[in-house]
């Protein structure tokens, strides 16, 4: 038996895991299958890398294994905290004076790369915040709803129960919020159903076309981009403008940027950190 990876299994492995997620592993990082895939290559009874792939290639179910492996799912409540006051303070205000000015009907967000959910679930807090505090009201009552997706079923899976532990609770959560829209299950936090009746959850692969999910005013593509290789990065980010509506709003992680992949954003300046806006020449 070796769990160690030969240059043509890596090889093999890097073009499967390309192919199906888009995740750009660089050659420098055998590391990484070896580490995050020796588990699932044991549990099926494999002698190497080689016999491995082999198996892969004719399981589905194990495919999807793969890629939870192989997809980073780091995430926090509230994640650097200016996407959040950013809305809190601009974006939904004036979306919210929209609807009262009878210009528009509703706002559609889309969480992009969901994972277990904190960010859908912190943009529908801030949400609540307002509404709470008699502010952006026109966005309640069904107005405002988070799409939120992912590629991996495991993670959606935790995100559908809104039940977390205390250690990802403790992950960005103020302790004010965390005691208004948590229960106490024995050690679990139980997310309010206000909070969770804002958010669809579904799974989807942001290599496929995003015709079926229809147009966002604001789109959530957060430290997901990062793993991507250059063509589909720029494939990605014409794919995000055309599904977002005239002005819409795009965040990206912190450490992103749209540099080099697109020219249809504007990139827009608050306090905090920044933003894009879909330019009109994009339209
Ligand atoms: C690091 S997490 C980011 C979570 C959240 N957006 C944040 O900023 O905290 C990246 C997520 O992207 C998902 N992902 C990776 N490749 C993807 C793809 N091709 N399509 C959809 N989601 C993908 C992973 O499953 C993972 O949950």
């Amino acid at each position: 038996m070796s769990l160690t990876i030969t240059s043509t299994e890596f090889g093999l492995f890097q073009q499967f895991i390309e192919k199906e997620c888009g995740i750009s592993i660089g050659d420098e990082k055998a590391y990484l299958i070896e580490t995050r895939l020796s588990k699932l290559l044991l549990e099926n009874g494999c002698e190497n890398f080689g016999q491995f792939y082999t198996l892969v290639q004719q399981n589905a179910s194990l495919k999807n294994k793969i890629i939870d492996a192989m997809t980073t799912n780091e995430t926090l409540w509230f994640r650097d905290t200016s996407p959040y006051a950013i809305l809190k303070e601009q974006i939904f205000p004036k979306l919210a004076q929209e609807i009262q000015e009878g210009k528009r009907r509703q706002v559609r967000i889309w969480s992009a790369a969901c994972s277990s959910g904190q960010e859908p679930y912190s943009i529908s807090m801030i949400a609540h915040e307002l509404f709470r505090n008699g502010k952006a009201k026109e966005l309640d009552n069904g107005k405002l709803s988070i799409l939120a997706t992912d590629l991996s079923n495991a993670v959606l899976f935790l995100a559908k129960m809104g039940r977390y532990d205390p250690i990802s609770i403790s992950r960005g959560m103020p302790d004010d919020l965390r005691d208004r829209y948590f229960k106490q299950d024995g050690r679990v936090y139980v997310l309010d159903p206000s909070i969770r009746q804002m958010v669809q959850f579904q799974q989807m692969n942001l290599m496929n076309s995003f015709d079926s999910i229809g147009k966002f005013d604001i789109i959530m593509l957060r430290n997901v981009a990062i793993y991507f290789s250059t063509e589909f990065k720029i494939n990605l980010f014409r794919k995000i403008a055309q599904s977002l509506n005239p002005g819409g709003y795009l965040f990206l992680g912190a450490s992103e940027s749209m540099f080099g992949y697109s020219t249809d954003f504007e990139r827009l300046e608050a306090n905090s950190g920044s933003y894009y806006q879909l330019k009109r020449s994009a339209l």
